[in-house]
């Protein structure tokens, strides 16, 4: 924090308030929250991190570290485009906020992080949520957390082109630290759960970059919404993802055609995963868990289609690794990153076994980092 402190005062000569917003790794319940399901995702402690100073003139002045890049805009002249990737989420931020009536006054932010970029571990929500809190904040002003997920999200889904769920935004806005999220997305219901002390969750990346707004994620989206769509037609009392039973999709599988229907059934058995992991971990059965987060890797292998050779690797080594109870990829997928479930005391061995084992298979050492719960976005 002291580094940003310093870069800050050397370029804009004043002094910042500082603010950070966590990353997220999703425990289970990928690809459900656009589809009306629920995921149970929680914080980590790594951290996009913005110091700012208010400004009167309703201009933003933003550098990012990371890109050694400046960009400045006014706030009274807010259209996607035209900016590097990093400001069009300075700019969709600010545009949301104060589509909703909130009366900014202007900033000067200096942006840095160590959150990995691409990596399934929600940089982008991150960078979201942390301007919103430095904008907010520079100008007085303080918004409801899942208020400023929602608005996060619209900055997302209209200046960065993904149309994203509201999965990363909610928890990185409002999940508080020790705990993991289930969130109800047909609702916007929260409940926190306690971690359970005696588990460990290991990231590993799989070095595979994936952009979101490659095509990749939307076109899924499409193919779910074709699927719903059929089965509302076809069903009475279905509207949402909700309604629809693994048998009823079974019912439509000739209409449904090979695609959709595996997509459906993804959709459908994932919800029902995270619910059985709600109750798996509340009752400390991590046996269970474990064989839940396996179950939801090969769904997304197999029926959603969205995991990759790199991927698969490391689920398969991990899941079969002593002390494991489970593992999976984590995120949109095409990449980034995987999870593992870890007994705390076997830890240390299963970290090295893995990284051993991908190194071999990929010829280059991957990124690994244990999960440290941490809180939402906010202050510093
Ligand atoms: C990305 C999106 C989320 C969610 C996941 C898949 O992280 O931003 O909204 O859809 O993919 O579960």
């Amino acid at each position: 924090m002291e580094r940003i402190s310093r870069l800050f005062r050397t370029r804009f000569d004043k002094q910042p308030v500082l603010y950070r917003a966590p990353g997220r790794v999703n425990i289970i319940g990928e690809h459900t929250d656009y589809n009306d399901g629920y995921v149970m995702p929680m914080n980590t402690a790594l951290f996009t991190r913005v110091a700012a100073a208010p400004r009167n003139d309703r201009r933003v002045r933003a550098h990012s570290v990371l890109f050694d890049e400046n960009f400045e805009f006014s706030l009274d002249k807010l259209e996607p485009g035209g900016a590097p990737a990093w400001a069009e989420y300075a700019k969709g931020v600010a545009f949301a906020l104060q589509a909703e009536s909130y009366g900014l006054a202007g900033a000067d932010l200096m942006i840095d992080g160590d959150i990995p970029l691409g990596g399934g571990l929600s940089s982008s929500a991150s960078l979201e949520a942390v301007i919103g809190v430095a904008l907010l904040g520079s100008s007085g002003l303080e918004a409801d957390p899942m208020k400023l997920a929602l608005m996060c999200q619209r900055a997302e889904h209209e200046f960065a082109g993904v149309p994203c769920g509201i999965m990363d935004q909610a928890v990185i806005t409002t999940c508080p630290q020790g705990h993991a999220m289930k969130l109800d997305c047909r609702s916007l219901e929260l409940e926190f759960i306690p971690l359970p002390d005696d588990l460990c969750l290991l990231v590993i990346d799989s070095g595979v970059k994936h952009q979101l707004s490659d095509g990749g994620y939307r076109q899924r989206r499409e193919e779910c919404d074709f699927a719903i769509a059929l089965l509302a037609a076809e069903e009475e009392g279905v509207s949402s993802y909700r309604d629809v039973s693994l048998e009823m999709i079974g019912r439509h599988a000739t209409a449904l055609g090979k695609l959709p229907l595996r997509r459906a059934r993804h959709v459908v058995s994932e919800t029902q995963r995270v619910r059985d992991a709600v109750q798996a971990m509340a009752a400390n059965d991590l046996e269970t868990l474990g064989q839940l987060i396996n179950g939801s890797h090969a769904s997304l292998r197999d029926d959603f289609m969205v995991s990759c050779e790199e991927l698969d690797f490391i689920q398969q080594t991990a899941s079969e690794t002593p002390g494991v109870y489970g593992s999976r990829m984590v995120g949109g997928g095409f990449g980034g990153c995987a999870i593992a479930l870890i007994d705390p005391a076997c830890l240390e061995d299963a970290r090295a076994h893995i990284v051993r084992a991908y190194t071999e298979y990929s010829g280059a050492e991957p990124w690994s980092h244990v999960v440290e719960s941490a809180p939402p976005a906010g202050l510093a």
